[in-house]
């Protein structure tokens, strides 16, 4: 009993460290079973991120069947450049080309989602900063140097960012502050990129749609067959006393 007590304690400490730790990013709280969130999603990735980072795994027939999206409203709203619905999600950028304009080349965004974490991407897209010295006028607080540009500065605009210095004279990010307003507000700018880190987290796992609804189902079966498993139990040893 107390190697049981003195075990447990210990799992308990572990676990509040690891909580503890869990701090660094932002969660997005996204919930890949909200299938409005995920076709916005698409939308935004269509829009503001393909024509860097393609997603070379995932056709669009497979997302469109995903999302419950019609094929003509597929070709209208994510298929803007002739691509066929079987086409995986690509963009015309050479490798070469990006590496010159940004000396990096952009990574595909099929599995960066589980590469990185949802957390870590959602903070990424809202780490961007104004920091006039730099080729792209801005920087990031998650990536510090980042060759990405702010792709959504219309809809965010640009805040500016307080650091502080240390004794060491280390700087340290304190907050945003706003700065360049954009055309939307704090909220509704978080609720876009939960959009979009809503869909990269779906095309790293499509089954995971699946997945889930089969879990429930088993979960049902099991709970059904428990209660006939108990019936069954009780007929057969009612005489047996
Ligand atoms: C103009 C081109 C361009 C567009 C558009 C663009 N990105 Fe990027 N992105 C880049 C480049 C370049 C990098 C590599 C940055 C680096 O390593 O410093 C990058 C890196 C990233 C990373 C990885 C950061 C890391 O830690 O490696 C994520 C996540 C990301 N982009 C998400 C997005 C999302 C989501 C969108 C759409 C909202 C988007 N990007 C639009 C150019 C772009």
């Amino acid at each position: 009993m107390k190697q049981f007590v003195s075990i447990l304690a210990v799992l308990l400490i572990a676990g509040t460290a690891y909580a503890a730790t869990e701090g660094e990013y932002d969660l997005p709280h996204n919930d890949v079973g909200d299938t409005d969130s995920l076709q916005r999603g698409a939308r935004y990735f269509v829009n503001y991120c393909l024509g860097c980072h393609s997603a070379e795994y995932v056709r669009y027939s497979r997302v469109a069947e995903d999302l419950g999206i019609p094929e003509d409203q597929l070709v209208e709203n994510l298929m803007f450049t002739g691509e066929q619905p079987f086409d995986t999600m690509t963009n015309s950028m050479q490798p070469e080309d990006a590496d010159r304009w940004f000396g990096v080349v952009p990574p595909d965004m099929s599995l960066l989602a589980r590469s990185r974490g949802t957390d870590y991407i959602y903070s990424f897209l809202r780490g961007f900063y104004a920091s006039p010295d730099r080729p792209t006028g801005v920087d990031n607080t998650v990536l510090p140097g980042t060759a990405m540009p702010h792709v959504l500065w219309e809809l965010q605009g640009v805040p500016n960012a307080i650091f502080t210095t240390d004794a060491a004279g280390n700087e340290h990010f304190e907050q945003f502050e706003r700065g360049v307003p954009g055309q939307l507000s704090a909220e509704e700018f978080d609720g876009v990129v939960r959009d979009i880190v809503n869909f990269l987290d779906y095309i790293s796992e499509p089954m995971q749609l699946e997945r889930q609804a089969l879990g429930i189902r088993v979960i049902a079966f099991l709970l059904v067959f428990l209660v006939l498993a108990y019936l069954l139990k009780k007929e057969i040893w009612k005489d047996v006393k």
